[in-house]
């Protein structure tokens, strides 16, 4: 099998599944508790329609899109996710190189499985953004050491996610680690089965709860300011997993007191891929909510949605809805599997590229800036 024989992101997945190591595709493709919020997220799309036109003169239609100042090819970008490894030794960096070839952005998970220099020193060009997404640390020292390490290395934008403060139930991945641990002898019958009755001990939580040791869970909005005063003035930020409507609006009141400036430039609309609070809302919904009850704030701030998008169709949805970018975290790692490393990144990125440019002319839409809500049907989201 190769790259070009993947036709969409489920052969993708398919590919994955039987290619990835049993705990990379454990931790992967889980989610928090019966993965209900992760498959919502894709089949809400289902219930936006198109209202396709016609007699336009679809023979040239134009996908750039911009993104925190840049342009990029399309309205799409790599969502930040941890141990890309796990797929493919070149990991991150394979994404960072398919990503520059293709005009996307691609976002550095803190968890990431090589050194940010590393993935950065792979770009393409010394013109090639990237984000680097943040968990603050407890000890607030090692967050500020690692933002002037990325700094120094090349940062465009600091993602900071605020979804996951502690990780959701992932029993994909604790159960996987158990039977390892128990295959390896680190674990007794009744050290695991006792594990209700006190704190479970770390390695029985997989992979996701290990990566989480550290993390702090007393962020407030106060510590925006903290976090800007640690990066120069041309690095942007951008709050990910935000899921209400009132956060949102709460975000872009967020400012400098000193020099009167936004304090973030951009929010990205995530459940975390359903990682995280199981039955959250899925984030096309949220941004519905926003159209509705908050129009503004599409003026003060770039929203973004992530999580479920694995079709053309749905990232036209999503930018029809106000979304000026998407985000994808599971097929951008799914697709370094078999060893299709960058290869399989760049397929991905391609397939969406021409199921977007596919949606937008038959739905009649020359431009990313055309698309608009004249192009959809929501009614019957206005039911949930
Ligand atoms: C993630 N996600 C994530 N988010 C983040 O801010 N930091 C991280 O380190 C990770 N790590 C991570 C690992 C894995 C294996 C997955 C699947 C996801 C969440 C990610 O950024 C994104 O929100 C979701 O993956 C989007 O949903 P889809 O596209 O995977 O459905």
């Amino acid at each position: 099998e190769a790259p070009e024989d993947m036709l969409n992101m489920a052969d993708i997945e398919d590919h994955a599944s039987r290619t990835l190591s049993k705990k990379a595709w454990a931790y992967y493709f889980s989610a928090s508790d019966d993965m209900r919020t992760k498959t919502y997220n894709n089949t809400i799309f289902n219930l936006v329609l198109f209202r396709p036109r016609i007699f336009r003169d679809i023979t040239v239609v134009d996908t750039t899109a911009r993104m925190l100042g840049f342009k990029t090819s399309l309205p799409l970008f790599v969502s930040p996710a941890a141990l890309a490894r796990l797929a493919h030794p070149d990991g991150e960096k394979a994404i960072a190189r398919a990503c520059g070839k293709q005009g996307i952005l691609q976002m550095i998970s803190n968890n990431a499985s090589l050194r940010y220099a590393d993935i950065v020193s792979a770009r393409v060009s010394n013109e090639q953004p990237f984000a680097f997404q943040l968990y603050v640390q407890n000890e607030r020292a090692r967050s500020e050491k690692q933002l002037r390490d990325v700094v120094k290395a090349g940062c465009n934008a600091v993602v900071l996610t605020l979804d996951a403060p502690t990780p959701g139930k992932r029993e994909m991945d604790e159960r996987l680690a158990r039977e390892e641990a128990r295959a390896s002898g680190h674990v007794d019958e009744g050290e695991a089965s006792s594990a209700n009755s006190g704190r479970e001990k770390d390695s029985d939580g997989g992979i996701g709860r290990a990566l989480f040791q550290g993390t702090a869970g007393d962020l407030v909005w106060d510590d925006l300011k903290w976090l800007r005063k640690q990066l120069p003035d041309d690095i942007k930020i951008v709050l990910k997993g935000l899921q209400t409507v009132e956060d949102v609006v709460l975000a872009t009141q967020q400012v400098d007191k000193t020099t009167g400036k936004a304090l973030v430039d951009a929010v990205i609309l995530s459940n975390h891929g359903g990682r995280a609070l199981e039955g959250s809302p899925p984030p096309l919904l949220i941004l519905e909510e926003l159209r509705m009850y908050a129009p503004d704030v599409f003026k003060a701030l770039e929203v973004y949605i992530d999580g479920g998008i694995r079709r053309g169709t749905d990232v036209v949805k999503a930018l029809c809805l106000g979304a000026t970018q998407v985000g994808i975290g599971r097929p951008a790692l799914m697709s370094l599997a078999g060893g299709f490393g960058e290869a399989g990144v760049s397929r991905v990125i391609q397939i969406l590229r021409s199921e977007i440019e596919t949606a937008m002319k038959l739905l009649g839409a020359l431009s990313i800036d055309q698309l608009g809500p004249q192009y959809v049907n929501t009614r019957q989201l206005d039911a949930i």
